[in-house]
């Protein structure tokens, strides 16, 4: 099974930082248990994995965290992202990133940044990110970006709180002259499972963003590029998470633990070797965590005779874990799993209750 699956190469490469961040989001997907400033790596060590991810086949790179502009280094990784010749992408709160820091970003060679948004008012926003003045900083930083010529994309992480506002976000992406925008529905592991049932839309909310979604892209056609996710817990199919398992992308942690999906290590039955000690192609062709779910043939019912296995690869392995206790399952979002009834069971219950900040 890894022997066949290990012709595909990679394309995209997760460069986590840091997980130091100075926002607090409640749907963060970060793990829980977050990694510490003196376990990271160094920017000698980011360049050599840039350079075995472009001989890999890597073509471009994220630089996220946490808030990857809490590294001091940061101008010094993003050069190097570019030398590996690497199309080199910010993921930024846009808070702990100056305006001179962003020029130096574009100076070293920049491709393109990707700024997260809260809501579409500033008391709003801040109180989701759990950081006062977050709204006006992120502005700042946009229109930086903006004047310095990078194209900017905005991130939309939406939940109930914001739900009834993504017309009010897009309005505000335009003012900031971004030519894209990311409309995700929070995906439930790490911080965001932890808020469930605070950050859970009603499902008249979801069916009402849905639509509301397709009128802005006709609204805004040629304006704005709007891409939008259905949200998992109210979908028939799963999604095809990661485009298939160890098949298109790896994730690096602060520390250098090699991961085939952000939320991997959720699962614990899984071994993850390091940058530190193994090369990443070794990493991608050799390691138990990227071979544990490689192609379809460890899929049982329904999925193991379905015809869409090839396109969904049985949805995504950190949900049937978390759903179900077996990382191999189907995930639970089909309608055909046995335990698709828990999906709809979580997706009724609403609390009021308080956000679990995301802290260190
Ligand atoms: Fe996908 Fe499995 Fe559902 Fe078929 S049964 S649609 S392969 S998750
Ligand atoms: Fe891990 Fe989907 S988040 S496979």
């Amino acid at each position: 099974m890894a022997g066949t699956e290990t012709r595909h190469k990679p394309l995209g490469l997760l460069a986590e930082l840091t997980h130091r961040c100075p926002l607090g989001c409640p749907y963060c997907s970060n793990p829980l248990a977050l990694e510490p400033r003196d376990g990271e790596l160094d920017a000698a060590t980011w360049a050599r994995v840039f350079k075995e991810a472009a001989a890999l086949g890597v073509l471009h790179v994220h630089l996220s965290g946490g808030e990857p502009g809490a590294r001091r280094d940061l101008v010094d990784i993003a050069a190097n992202a570019r030398e590996a010749g690497l199309y080199t992408n910010l993921i930024t709160s846009g808070v702990g990133i100056t305006t001179r820091t962003m020029r130096d970003l574009w100076e070293a060679g920049l491709d393109h940044v990707q700024v997260s948004i809260q809501d579409a008012d500033a008391v709003s926003a801040d109180r989701i990110a759990g950081y006062r003045g977050a709204f006006q900083r992120k502005h700042a930083l946009a229109a930086e970006a903006v004047r310095l010529g990078l194209p900017l994309t905005i991130n939309l992480v939406v939940h109930r709180a914001n739900i009834e506002h993504i017309s009010d976000m897009v309005d505000l992406a335009l003012k900031l002259k971004a030519t894209r925008i990311e409309i995700a529905h929070v995906q439930y592991y790490g911080w965001a499972l932890k808020n469930r049932s605070a950050l859970m839309p009603t499902a008249e909310q979801v069916s009402r963003a849905v639509a509301d979604v397709e009128e802005l892209r006709s609204k805004h056609h040629g304006r704005i590029v709007i891409d939008a996710v259905v949200p998992d817990y109210h979908a028939r199919f799963p999604k095809p998470c990661v485009g298939g398992w160890g098949r298109r992308s790896l994730n690096v942690t602060p520390s250098g633990r090699v991961l085939p999906c952000h939320a991997a290590e959720s699962i614990p039955e899984l071994e993850f070797w390091n940058v530190r000690d193994h090369s990443l192609a070794d990493i991608w062709a050799s390691s138990p965590a990227f071979n544990a779910f490689r192609g379809t043939d460890f899929l049982p019912a329904p999925c193991a005779t379905c015809e869409r296995r090839e396109i969904d690869f049985g949805g995504c392995r950190c949900q049937a874990f978390l759903l179900t206790g077996d990382a191999r399952a189907t995930d639970p979002v089909c309608h055909l799993s046995p335990h698709h009834g828990r999906v709809a069971e979580l997706a009724a219950v609403q609390e009021d209750m308080a956000y679990a900040y995301r802290r260190m």
